[in-house]
C-alpha cells in the first residue's frame, strides 16, 4: 500500500497523538501517505480528510488528547454508514486504515473488515478493557493520574479519621480500580469482575479502625454502580463519615507517561509495517512485553479481556 488513513475514535486517551505521530512518522519513513480522519468514524462517512505531513504531527507526543479529535457514532454499527466510509476512503484513494480506539471503534474496524476493506486496530482507551493485549494506549497515564488523587485523598481522610469512596472510570472492566488501588495501598477494591458484599465492607471499616487504622479508602469502579449510591449503602450500616470522590474526565487528560508513548509508537509504527505489506484485518497488543498481532474478527469474536485478578488477592492480602 501506498496511501492510509488513520483515524481516532470513542473516549480518547492520553497517548493517542503519539500513536497518530508514529503512523505518520513511519508511513513517510517508508515512502507512503498518510490522511488524517477527524472526528473518528463520524468524520470518515462526513469526508472530514485532510493529508497529513510530517510538521502536523511534531509537538504533539506530549499531549493529552487527540488532534485528530474523536467522537462517539453508533450510526456507525449500520451497513449504510460502513458503506458511505468505504465510499470516502475510496475518494481520497486510501487504501487501509489504521482506527486508535476502545471497544466500540474495534467493532467498527471489524466492520469494515468483514466488509473487505483493510484495517488495523491499536488499542487506545484508558480502561484497558480490549481483547488480545495486556495494556492499552492511555492506561498507565489514567492510573497515574488516579494515583495523584488517591494520595491527596488519602491525607485528608486520615486528618479527620474518614471513610472515602473513590469512584474510577471503567465501565466494564476493573483494571484502573485494581492497579490504582494496589499502588495506592487502598483498604478495599470493588470491581464488577467480582461482587461485592455490603455488610463484609462495613467490617472491615471496623476491623480497620480497631487496628488504629485512621483511614478508609474504597476503589469503586464505576461499572459496578455510581459512588454515591455505594456510600449511602454504608451510611446505612453504620455512621462511617463516608465521602465520595467521582474522579470522572480528568482521568481522560493529561500529558502520556513515557510508558503510554513508547507503546504508542510501538503500536502506530507496526501498524504501518503491516499495511505495507498489504496485511489488513489485524489488531496489534502487547502480550508479555512483546507486540504481537490478532486476526480482528476473531478477537472480537472469541477472545476476551480479563483484568489482573491476582492483584484482587494480592490487595486483599496486603491491605488490612
Ligand atoms: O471508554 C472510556 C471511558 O472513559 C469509560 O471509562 C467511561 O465510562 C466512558 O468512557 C465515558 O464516556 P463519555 O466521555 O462519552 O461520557
Amino acid at each position: 500500500m501506498k496511501r492510509i488513513g488513520v483515524l481516532t475514535s470513542g473516549g480518547d486517551s492520553p497517548g493517542m497523538n503519539a500513536a497518530v505521530r508514529a503512523v505518520v512518522r513511519k508511513a513517510l519513513y517508508e515512502g507512503m501517505e498518510v490522511y488524517g480522519i477527524n472526528y473518528g468514524f463520524a468524520g470518515l462517512v462526513a469526508g472530514d480528510i485532510r493529508k497529513l505531513t510530517r510538521r502536523d504531527v511534531g509537538d504533539i507526543i506530549q499531549r493529552g488528547g487527540t488532534f485528530l479529535y474523536s467522537a462517539r457514532y453508533p450510526q456507525f454499527a449500520t451497513g449504510e454508514g460502513q458503506l458511505k466510509g468505504i465510499e470516502q476512503l475510496n475518494r481520497f484513494g486510501i487504501e487501509g486504515l489504521v482506527v486508535v480506539g476502545g471497544d466500540g471503534s474495534y467493532r467498527g474496524a471489524y466492520a469494515l473488515t468483514k466488509r473487505g476493506y483493510p484495517c488495523i486496530g491499536l488499542p487506545g482507551t484508558i480502561d484497558n478493557d480490549i481483547p488480545g493485549t495486556d495494556y492499552t494506549i492511555g492506561f498507565d497515564t489514567a492510573i497515574n493520574t488516579v494515583l495523584d488523587a488517591l494520595d491527596r485523598i488519602r491525607d485528608t481522610a486520615t486528618s479527620h479519621v474518614r471513610t472515602f469512596v473513590i469512584e474510577v472510570m471503567g465501565r466494564d472492566a476493573g483494571d484502573i480500580a485494581l492497579w490504582a488501588g494496589v499502588a495506592s495501598g487502598a483498604e478495599q477494591i470493588i470491581i464488577p469482575e467480582k461482587g461485592f458484599d455490603i455488610t463484609g465492607v462495613a467490617d472491615n471499616i471496623r476491623e480497620g479502625r480497631e487496628k488504629g487504622k485512621k483511614h478508609t479508602i474504597i476503589i469503586l469502579a464505576e461499572g459496578v454502580m455510581d459512588g454515591k449510591e455505594f456510600a449511602e449503602k454504608l451510611d446505612a450500616i453504620d455512621n462511617f463519615h463516608v465521602r465520595v470522590t467521582v474522579l470522572g474526565h480528568v482521568q481522560r487528560g493529561g500529558s502520556p507517561t513515557a510508558r503510554d508513548r513508547v507503546l504508542a509508537s510501538q503500536f502506530g509504527a507496526g501498524a504501518v509495517e503491516y499495511l505495507k505489506a498489504d496485511k489488513g484485518g489485524l489488531c496489534l497488543g502487547l502480550r508479555n512485553e512483546k507486540i504481537v498481532t490478532h486476526d480482528i474478527v476473531d478477537t472480537l469474536d472469541n477472545m476476551k479481556h480479563k483484568p489482573n485478578l491476582d492483584l484482587y488477592k494480592l490487595n486483599k492480602e496486603i491491605s488490612s
